[in-house]
């Protein structure tokens, strides 16, 4: 048996032996939260709330050794072709790397290409930041973001996030191929002061394609002018220039930067345009310096190794399938969506490099809502339900709104006290004293206490800092890029290619003739069938 079988082997013993393990038992150990925590550089990264002891934590160490974590992330660093089903590097890193930044794929430099096309889009941000780019009416005011996944979910994360940073053109995002979207979103925006930013590593990809030629349409029947108010981003550039763009209107990137990577570079313009290049370059700062941190801290102190070990422990040792992700920070409401696209699309595969099945289930299931709002959703299950749900927490020191500082406090308890009971539960004695003192006693007491009491022994993790500043925000995005990295290595699983996404849309362009009732369905199954003569029915 190799390493990292055996590796796996001895995990999975100790996630037997873990079985009616306490965590609050753990914390007997005065020095627990020093030991089972981790800083840098202005991150703390709780992980004391778990069943993870100096054992279970050695062997999870073992595995990504024996899986060969450094090597495989010195290649990653060094422009190998890690991407190997698509025979690509994964070199999204250099887009944030500033001035010092070396990164070279075959021995060629990669930067100097790279700074000129940021060069030409922070002297466009500075420009349409300063009403220097002028729409048919006047000054860009708001600028709409055509693009879906990695194209559009970092930039509307980041620019929610960083929204106190903010004194741009307000702008927008358009995802969705429902012309709902495109409709809500250009209502009210006057098409001759309006940026749109066509973003599409591909420029091949349904949705954003169809929005774009609508918008288009809006801009030209409202008098905007399409040679200033429109550009493009992308990595097949020769596709923006057929769509009738300008080569000053297209922002090229490399096809080595994936799409859900790819808000460090030109797919970031968004982000630029609303908090300005400096904000801009402090978002990059903070994410270079979690690149230097995964380089070069010893791999137990390594904070996007830690984070992956306590992933796999939870899901793969402990078999947890899904995980929360609850940001107690109402602008960071879309980093559940952004870290589903991130994690699912990047871990949830089912051979490994070599094409081999894999040994282990792999990516968990990512979903999450900001907290305090999730509380009154989905909390209830997390504490009662059958389902043992791993959280991730985040919460900030302090707030933007110094004259709401009340506010800020009641959050930070509310994300702390949730750590606390999922971990402590509500013990049946506790509810029957608390009854008691209500005047509720013998049966009905005895009744209601199987209803109020629960286990706990639920962990939970939990990501502080000071503030969400641009730099904060990088560290943070680089912090669960590197963990998801690490934990398809010792998965022994591509991160990089997401095949299985080609099917549903060949068959989605497939079934559009049938729809306009421009050929035949016969080979369809029946369900399909018999969905399209119900929709063609009443399309009107
Ligand atoms: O469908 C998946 C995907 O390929 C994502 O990986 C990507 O972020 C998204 O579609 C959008 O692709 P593009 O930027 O090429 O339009």
């Amino acid at each position: 048996m190799g390493a990292v079988a055996a590796a796996w082997q001895h995990l999975q013993r100790l996630g037997q032996s873990a079985q009616g393990d306490s965590i609050s038992a753990l914390f007997k150990d005065e020095t627990r939260f020093a030991r089972f925590s981790l800083q840098a550089d202005g991150l703390l990264f709780d992980y004391s709330k778990t069943l993870l002891d100096d054992t279970r934590r050695a062997a999870l160490l073992g595995l990504v050794q024996a899986a060969g974590l450094e090597p495989q992330r010195d290649a990653l660093f060094a422009g190998a072709r890690v991407n190997e089903s698509e025979s690509r590097p994964a070199l999204h890193m250099a887009w944030r790397a500033g001035a010092e930044g070396q990164f070279a794929i075959d021995g060629q430099d990669v930067m100097a290409p790279l700074r000129a096309t940021d060069a030409r889009l922070m002297a466009f941000a500075k420009a349409v930041r300063a009403g220097q780019v002028q729409g048919a009416g006047g000054p860009i005011c708001d600028v709409v973001n055509i693009g879906i996944g990695g194209s559009d979910l970092g930039p509307a994360m980041a620019v929610a996030a960083l929204a106190p940073y903010a004194d741009g053109p307000r702008c927008h995002f358009v995802s969705n191929v429902d012309g709902a979207h495109l409709h809500d979103c250009l209502a009210g925006l006057d098409p001759r002061r309006t940026l749109v930013i066509v973003a599409s590593k591909t420029f091949d990809t349904l949705e954003t394609m169809t929005n774009a030629a609508s918008a288009r349409g809006w801009m030209q029947a409202g008098g905007g002018d399409l040679a200033a108010q429109f550009v493009a981003i992308s990595s097949a550039t020769q596709r923006a220039l057929d769509f009738g763009l300008r080569a000053e209107q297209v922002f090229g990137f490399a096809d080595w930067v994936g799409g859900r990577y790819s808000v460090w570079g030109p797919i970031g313009l968004a982000v630029m345009l609303a908090i300005g290049p400096e904000n801009f370059a402090q978002f990059r700062a903070g994410g270079a310096a979690m690149d230097r941190h995964f380089c070069t801290s010893p791999l137990a102190e390594n904070m996007p190794v830690v984070f992956a070990m306590v992933g796999l422990w939870h899901r793969q040792v402990l078999g947890y399938a899904t995980r929360a992700i609850v940001p107690y920070d109402q602008r960071l409401a879309l980093l559940p969506a952004y870290l589903q696209q991130l994690e699912m699309e990047s871990n949830g595969k089912s051979v490994t490099r070599a094409g081999q099945p894999v040994a282990q289930p792999t990516g968990a299931v990512v979903w999450g809502a900001a907290g305090t709002g999730g509380q009154h959703a989905f909390f209830q299950l997390l504490h009662q339900g059958t389902d043992i749900v791993p959280c991730e927490f985040m919460v900030a020191a302090q707030g933007h709104e110094a004259d709401l500082a009340h506010h800020h406090r009641l959050l930070v308890a509310n994300c702390l006290a949730q750590a606390e009971a999922l971990m402590r539960g509500r013990a049946a004695s506790d509810v029957l004293a608390m009854l008691a003192a209500h005047g509720v006693h013998g049966a009905e007491a005895q009744a209601l206490a199987a209803h109020r009491s629960f286990a706990g022994n639920r962990p939970s993790v939990i990501l502080a800092y000071d503030r969400l500043s641009p730099y904060r925000l990088g560290q943070i995005l680089a912090l669960y890029e590197h963990r998801v990295f690490v934990e398809a290595v010792a998965l022994g699983i591509n991160p990089f290619d997401q095949w299985g996404v080609e099917l549903g849309k060949e068959l989605a362009q497939a079934l559009v003739p049938m729809l306009e009732g421009r050929e035949e369905s016969d080979g369809k199954d029946g369900s399909t069938r018999g969905l399209l003569r119900f929709l063609q029915g009443r399309a009107g």
